[in-house]
């Protein structure tokens, strides 16, 4: 007995709903641009593409999902960056859902550390990376429109983010830190890949959260007041995590119920690292309570154990004829005997859900790309980063077969290149474009 039928029809994604979907979110970028109210964002980010001469010091801070980095980074003027020191911690609970005012001060206090230890005295620009949905209203600040991921610390939504960073380094004694540039993320990443190569037409995120930029011509950004149009394309942040026309099923929607902002970021929770583990659980324990697995008696231990999005990469890199990682994996989750098709059913549960995501993913892809370029004639560099793309093992592979359905004559010219450290180098970028 394998996989009950009805719960693989849950996760099929075939090429009529991915090309749906491009048409669905391909309206939603061309009426997003012109200040209509859509699912994604589609916000400006007052950056363009960099030229690469970029040169000097800056900082850069990196507050994503799960991680706080800062990192000290030279340009060298000819395409190169070089990070010169960089600390990275996790982010502690109860900062995350605390009081916004003690998160600042913890960032602003880090970054005094780091500027003391590093013995950094002159006068930097920095660079703020600031990963969830902001409307810009400057190269250097920007209002955080809603909390994402499952950070919930109070008093920030609504506000100016680079200014309650500048209150906590004044706060903290920090002078010699001028906060000149405030970037999402992907749009980090972007710039990151473009400044070494120049030909990066996208940056992508698939991490802890989803999104996606990329260039937009400043002429068809129907919102943009004309004293904003000073370069000929602006990098837009489409907030893809937001997209709402995608038909969720039965478990998508018990996994919904129990997140911090029910009803949001539908793609986000289809896609990202922070709930692809959560939604394979929903599925497994399922199974488990109507005994179609771990029936040998070991069930209950299954239903206590937690089970995360990295579990899944492990799962599916097992390619051993008698899936003994698998058996490992379940081994320390208490699970002492499972069946050869217990294993297959649960490295078949993986497989559903994450090849969901990577096809949802190359269809976002796809609708940026086509919308740029509608034959895709023209070579396109995605720029990627992200832990759920850089760990798991087939979420390239996957959107790469997703891309060949999509486009069979013309997949060949988009190649996804890693953006090390992207996010986090990206940020010293923006604040060194912001000197021009
Ligand atoms: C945020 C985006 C961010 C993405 C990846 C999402 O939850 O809304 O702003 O780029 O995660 O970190």
């Amino acid at each position: 007995m394998g996989l009950p039928k009805d719960i693989e029809k849950n996760f099929v994604f075939d090429l009529p709903e991915m090309k749906k979907m491009i048409r669905d979110f391909q309206g939603q970028m061309e009426n997003g641009l012109k200040g209509e109210q859509v699912s994604m964002g589609m916000l400006p980010s007052f950056v363009s593409r960099p030229r690469g001469t970029e040169k000097g010091d800056f900082l850069a801070l990196d507050l994503g999902g799960t991680n706080f980095r800062v990192l000290d980074v030279r340009l060298s003027g000819v395409r190169e960056i070089e990070v010169r020191n960089s600390f990275a911690v996790r982010m502690p609970e109860h900062l995350r859902h605390g009081a916004g005012r003690e998160l600042f001060s913890f960032i602003a206090g880090t970054l005094k550390d780091f500027l003391s230890k590093n013995n950094i005295r002159s006068l930097r620009r920095l660079g703020f990376v600031f990963s969830f949905p902001v409307q810009k209203t400057a190269p250097d600040s920007g209002t955080l429109l809603s909390w994402t991921k499952d950070l919930t610390a109070s008093g920030v939504v609504g506000r100016d983010v680079s200014e309650l960073l500048r209150r906590a380094l004044e706060e903290n004694g920090v002078e010699n830190v001028r906060v000149s540039a405030l970037v999402n993320d992907t749009v980090a990443t972007f710039l990151s890949a473009a400044y070494r190569h120049n030909d990066a037409d996208m940056g992508l995120i698939l991490g802890t959260g989803t999104n996606a930029c990329y260039p937009e011509n400043t002429e068809r950004i129907g919102y943009l007041e004309n004293k904003y149009r000073y370069f000929p394309e602006m990098i837009i942040n489409t907030e893809w995590g937001g997209f709402a026309s995608l038909a969720r099923n039965d478990f998508d929607r018990r996994l919904d119920e129990n997140t911090s902002r029910p009803g949001e970021q539908t793609l986000e929770k289809m896609v990202s690292g922070l709930y692809l583990g959560g939604l394979v659980k929903i599925v497994l324990d399922e199974l488990v309570r109507k005994q179609e697995l771990f029936k040998g008696g070991d069930g209950d231990a299954f239903l206590a154990a937690e089970f995360e999005t990295e579990d899944i990469s492990r799962i599916e890199a097992d390619c051993s004829e008698k899936l003994s990682g698998v058996d490992d994996f379940l081994r320390e989750k208490g699970v002492l005997f499972s069946t050869h098709a217990d294993r297959e059913i649960l490295k078949k549960v993986c497989a559903l859900v994450s090849k969901r995501a990577a096809r949802i993913s190359a269809a976002g892809v796809g609708a940026i790309l086509s919308r740029m370029d509608p034959g895709l004639k023209n070579r396109h560099v995605v720029a990627v980063d992200g832990a759920l793309y850089r760990h798991h093992p087939w979420f390239g592979p996957r959107m790469q077969d997703a891309l060949r359905e999509l486009f069979p004559a013309s997949s060949g010219n988009i190649d996804f290149v890693q953006a090390k450290d992207g996010s986090g180098t990206g940020g010293a970028i923006a604040a060194a474009i912001s000197g021009r």
